[in-house]
This record gives structure tokens, sequence and C-alpha cells, in this order.
């Protein structure tokens, strides 16, 4: 039985994606590397379906869509393409993100404060199609409120900042701002996921917050993945060449 204060781990599988589109080849597959990230205990699965398609395609989204024993988390930009995609196809969760072409990832979150009447028609118009939104934000405490203004039951707390923080003293800082927006939003009725370059090393402070329901991550377990697995990799091309 699942402990409802557990916290829950979103897996991002957009880096299976990319992998296969920098060859073009029909693997790595998304729909296999998220059932065996199910298989392992992951509570949903996040994928991120961006404006160049980049990494995820159409195609992956319809098939994960249909095969998901637990939930699809899509991240999105809030555009009319998008949200006919997720109508269509209704995943329970769906995170607004901010994207612009040019960024190698997500870079900073939403500016939920000077952006309220835009996404508001986004959040109503996804929960009327009975879906879950959250948006992307920095932790902040304007941001939240500015969230709550248009009606997002949930936000994902940005992490990248502590992530990438070049320094302890920095770390700490934004630390702190995430720590305390937790606070702030769970007591203004919000649910509070996070996420963002969160990795091994890293995660275990922010997975100590109390209050953050669901922790998103990707880079870092699919990076993690290839060392788990070449070794028998190498063994399998090896035993295959000279069979
Ligand atoms: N959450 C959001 C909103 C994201 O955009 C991403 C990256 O797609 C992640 C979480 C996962 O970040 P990472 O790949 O650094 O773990």
């Amino acid at each position: 039985m699942k402990n409802l204060n557990e916290m829950l781990l979103g897996v991002n599988i957009d880096h299976i994606a990319t992998l296969r589109q920098q060859r073009g080849t029909r693997y790595p597959e998304t729909l296999q590397a998220a059932l065996v990230a199910e298989q392992a205990g992951a509570d949903a699965i996040t994928i991120h379906l961006r404006e160049d398609r980049r990494h995820i395609q159409d195609r992956d989204v319809d098939l994960l869509s249909n095969t998901l024993q637990t939930r699809m988390n899509l991240e999105m930009a809030a555009t009319d393409e998008m949200l006919t995609i997720a109508q269509k196809i209704s995943p329970e969760d769906c995170c607004l993100v901010p994207e612009s072409r040019e960024e190698l990832t997500t870079e900073g979150g939403l500016n939920v404060l000077t952006n309220q009447e835009y996404l508001a028609d986004y959040c109503i118009a996804l929960a009327e199609s009975n879906i879950r939104v959250s948006l992307f934000i920095d932790a902040v405490p304007e941001q939240l409120e500015a969230a709550v203004e248009v009606g997002a039951p949930v936000v994902e707390v940005h992490t990248g900042h502590y992530a990438d923080a070049s320094d302890r003293q920095s770390r700490q800082t934004e630390f702190d701002k995430i720590r305390q927006a937790v606070e702030y939003g769970n007591k203004l009725g919000l649910q509070i996921n996070a996420g963002h370059g969160l990795d091994y090393h890293n995660v275990s402070s922010i997975a100590a917050i109390q209050g953050i329901k669901e922790l998103n991550i990707g880079h870092s377990i699919i990076a993690r993945a290839l060392f788990s697995g070449l070794a028998s990799a190498v063994v399998e091309m090896k035993a295959l060449i000279n069979r």
C-alpha cells in the first residue's frame, strides 16, 4: 500500500526521445522507457512536447496516452496548438512552461504575474477538460499568489537555480527560497511539486522539504541509466558479433 505522505516521482523521458531524434532511428522507444520506469516505481511519466518537436513527437504523446498505467504529466507552452493537443489526448496533468526556441532546456519559470489574463484562459480551458493544471514558476511569493489568482491548483517550483548554483552560499540562498515557497504555497492551498536540474547529489535536501508532493526528474536519471546499462550492452554486442 502506498504511504500517502510519500513523495512522488515523475520521470521525465524527453531525453530518450532526444537520443532517438539525434539519429532519426526508431529506437530508443519512449514507450519502452515509460513502461520500464513505471515498473520500477515511477508515479508519473513526464514529457515535454515542444513547439519545435526537438525530442518528444506527437506519435509519442499518442502512444503513451493509450498505454501508461500511471499518469501522464504533459509539459507544454501555453499556446492554442498545445491546448488542442492536450484536449484531444486528455493527460491527467498538464504543466504549463515558458518556451523559447534557443534555449537548451527550460531556463526559468513562467511569469504568471504579468500574464495573468492570458494564463487564466488556458487554466480554465484545461480544467474544463478535467486536466489538472500546474504552472512551472520560480520560488517567488508573488508568482505563487498569481498562480492562485489564475486558478491553478498546482505549481511546480523551479529547482534549476538551486541546482546550478556555483557556490555554497548561493546554493543555500536558492534552497531557502524554495523552502519558503513550499511553505507559503501550501498555506495558499496549492499543491507544490518541484523539479529541474535535480540529480543524485542535490536531490536529498529538496526531498527533505516537507510539503512537496512530487518531484519531476529527467536528465540525471537517463544519464545514470547509461552507466547502469553500458556494461551489459557491450557484453550483448560482443556476444552477438562472435556468435
Ligand atoms: N520540470 C520541468 C517543468 C521541466 O521543464 C523539466 C525539463 O524538461 C524537468 C522538470 C526535468 O528537468 P531535468 O531533466 O533537469 O531533471
